[in-house]
């Protein structure tokens, strides 16, 4: 069970299910120790402390990203579910091409993977600012899309399916790559695991 299956508040950090220097050179274990252990760390204690007592003390995050009003309780709910979907799509080995039914709607949607990435790395490289680039579906098995999502954006919010994720914000790659959002997007693909998009759609 990750934080964004829990129930209710108190969320937890979600557990990696893999070691702090498996995804370096391409994510540092110093990258993990900042953007895991610090940055969601503080989202997790913010949503906790916003969340106690009040109308969502016993929804789940998803819920919370889903109806909580723009504003505080919004942006670190959906910032822990964000970062818990982005840092699980790591999990080794790494599948650099999804297959079946994923393949197939890419092939369907996009004109195939590789026409997929660059429109996906070209969304990623034209966010302004600090966000999200997503992956999404209409829902399970329905039309694919890239959408890019400023500050703490959450597709589940617009009611579509989100599959795959990249943080754009400095903070995800200012350690490994300074400012050069291009090269942490080349390293990306090298460390995405496709298995799990292809079990959400
Ligand atoms: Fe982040």
């Amino acid at each position: 069970m990750t934080n964004i299956d829990q129930p209710r508040a108190p969320f937890a950090l979600p557990a990696l299910p893999y070691d702090r220097s498996a995804l370096a050179p391409c994510i540092s274990a110093e990258t993990i120790d900042y953007h895991y252990g610090r940055h969601l760390q503080t989202y997790v204690n913010n949503l906790n402390g916003l969340v106690a007592g009040g109308e969502f003390a016993d929804a789940s995050i998803e819920q919370i990203v889903k109806r909580a009003p723009a504003g505080p309780v919004f942006n670190n709910a959906a910032q822990v579910w964000n970062h818990t979907l982005y840092f699980l799509q790591f999990s080794p080995p790494a599948k650099t091409r999804p297959t079946g039914a994923l393949a197939g709607a890419m092939e369907r949607d996009f004109g195939g993977f590789d026409a997929f990435c660059e429109q996906f790395t070209k969304s990623a490289l034209g966010l302004f600012g600090s966000g999200w680039t997503w992956l999404v579906a209409d829902g399970p098995g329905g039309r694919l899309s890239i959408e890019n999502a400023p500050n703490a954006g959450n597709p589940l919010a617009v009611g579509k399916l989100p599959l795959m994720v990249i943080d754009v914000w400095e903070h995800a790659y200012y350690i490994d790559h300074r400012n050069a959002r291009a090269a942490s997007i080349e390293a990306f693909w090298k460390i995405l695991n496709w298995e799990i998009a292809e079990k959400r759609f």
